[in-house]
C-alpha cells in the first residue's frame, strides 16, 4: 500500500463562506488552504439574488484572500440565489459580464437561509428557459420544500428526485443542471440515467456516515446522544445510500458526472448547541483528508489507475459547468500519517469529526 501519492490542487464545486461581518475571516482560510476555488454558494443572511450583490461578495472574498497571502490563487466562483421573483434580464447580463457562473434552486425552506426560496417550480420556468438558452447552470438543492413538511425528513431528497428533477430535465432537457450533495441512491441513478449536462456533487459526510452517526457520533465508542456537528441537510442516509454513492463515484460506468463538494457549511458551537440547532457541518479544514480516507478504504489508492479516479474526482471533473476550462498545475502531496483534528477553530466553529484522530494528511508546496 502507498504511504503517500499526488494529485493536482483539488476545487471545492460547493462551499458556504457567510458574510465579511460574521464567520468569513474565520473560515475562508480553510478552503484557501486545500482548494484553488471554491462554488460560493449564494445563501448569505442576505442572500445574493442580483448580479450586482455577487460582484460585490466576491470582491469581499478576494480582498480578504489576499489579506491571508493567497492573491489570485483562489477563485471564488459566484452564484445567485433563484426566487419566485428572479429578474431573467439580471441573471443573463450577470453571466454574460462574468459576475456569475450558475444558479442555485433552493426549493423555499427546505435548509439553512432559504427563506426566500422557490415556492413553486414554474415561477422560475422563464429564468430556467433563458438559462438553457445562454448555456448557464442550475444547481439544485434537491429536496422538498417547506410547504411539504409532511414528507419525512429521510425521504425529502428520493420525493424531491422522483417529483422534481425528472420535471425540469424533461422540460429543459439541455439545460446544465448539477445535483448537489447527493445522499440517496435515487438521485445518483437519476444523474446517471441522464445525459452528460445532469451532473452532481458529493460531500464527504454523505458518503463517510449514516443517519445513525446523529445518535452516536460515527465512531466507537458509540455513546449514544445527540450530536448536531453530524447535523446537515440532506440528512445523513442508510448504508445502502452511503454504498450506492461510494461505489457509482468510483467504479461507476458514469462515475465522471461526480465531482467533490464539500458543502461545508460553519454554524457557531452556539448556534449548533441552540433548541432549533443549525444544519451544516464544516469540514473545510480537513475535508481532502476525509475524501482520501474514503477511497483508501475502498482500495482506491493502491495503484495508479485508482489514484487518477480519486484526481479526477477531485480536481478535474465537471468543472466545465462552470466555465472553468483550464485549472492549475500545482500537486499536493497526501500522506499517510495521523493527525488529530482539533475540538474548535477561533470564530466558535467545532468542525466534523472534531477531536478525532485520521490516519490521512495534506502536504503543500504554498503552505509549510
Ligand atoms: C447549508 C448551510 O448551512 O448554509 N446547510 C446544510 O445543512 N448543508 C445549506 C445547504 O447547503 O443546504
Ligand atoms: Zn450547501
Amino acid at each position: 500500500m502507498k504511504k503517500s501519492f499526488q494529485i493536482l490542487l483539488p476545487f471545492d464545486r460547493h462551499g458556504h463562506l457567510r458574510e465579511v461581518n460574521t464567520l468569513m475571516p474565520e473560515v475562508l482560510i480553510h478552503s484557501l488552504k486545500s482548494f484553488w476555488g471554491m462554488v460560493v454558494m449564494p445563501n448569505t443572511a442576505i442572500p445574493i439574488t442580483d448580479y450586482e450583490s455577487a460582484v460585490r461578495y466576491r470582491e469581499e472574498i478576494k480582498t480578504l484572500s489576499n489579506k491571508y497571502g493567497f492573491g489570485g490563487n483562489f477563485l471564488p466562483v459566484m452564484t445567485g440565489y433563484l426566487t419566485d421573483n428572479t429578474n431573467p434580464e439580471n441573471v443573463k447580463s450577470g453571466f454574460l459580464n462574468g459576475a456569475w457562473k450558475a444558479m442555485k434552486l433552493y426549493p423555499h425552506g427546505a435548509t439553512t437561509n432559504s427563506d426566500k426560496g422557490v415556492t413553486k417550480l414554474e415561477k422560475i420556468f422563464p429564468v430556467l428557459e433563458m438559462m438553457q438558452k445562454i448555456g448557464m447552470s442550475v444547481l439544485v438543492h434537491p429536496e422538498t420544500d417547506v410547504s411539504r413538511s409532511d414528507i419525512p425528513f429521510m425521504d425529502r431528497e428520493r420525493v424531491y428526485t422522483e417529483e422534481s428533477l425528472f420535471l425540469i430535465h424533461e422540460r429543459f432537457p439541455e439545460l446544465t443542471i448539477s445535483v448537489e450533495h447527493i445522499s440517496t441512491r435515487e438521485a445518483m441513478e437519476f444523474v446517471e440515467w441522464c445525459p452528460d449536462n445532469v451532473v452532481g456533487t458529493i460531500t464527504p459526510q454523505h458518503i463517510m456516515y449514516t443517519h445513525d452517526a446523529l445518535f452516536h457520533n460515527g465512531v466507537p465508542p458509540f455513546k449514544p446522544g445527540l450530536y448536531p456537528e453530524n447535523m446537515c441537510l440532506p440528512i445523513l442516509k442508510t448504508q445502502d445510500d452511503v454504498n450506492y454513492i461510494r461505489n457509482a463515484i468510483m467504479h461507476g460506468e458514469r462515475r465522471y458526472k461526480f465531482g467533490a463538494g464539500t458543502d461545508t457549511a460553519p454554524h457557531t458551537q452556539t448556534a449548533k448547541k441552540e433548541n432549533c440547532s443549525r444544519c451544516g457541518v464544516f469540514n473545510a479544514s480537513h475535508a481532502v483528508e476525509f475524501y482520501t480516507m474514503i477511497f483508501d478504504q475502498e482500495g482506491m489508492l493502491n495503484d495508479e489507475k485508482g489514484i487518477q479516479t480519486f484526481q479526477n474526482f477531485m480536481s478535474v471533473n465537471n468543472l466545465w459547468i462552470y466555465g472553468i476550462k483550464e485549472f492549475p498545475t500545482e500537486m499536493i502531496t497526501l500522506v499517510k500519517e495521523d493527525q488529530q483534528i482539533p475540538e474548535i477553530y477561533p470564530g466558535d466553529i467545532r468542525p466534523f469529526k472534531a477531536g478525532q484522530t485520521i490516519p490521512w494528511t495534506m502536504k503543500r508546496e504554498l503552505i509549510k
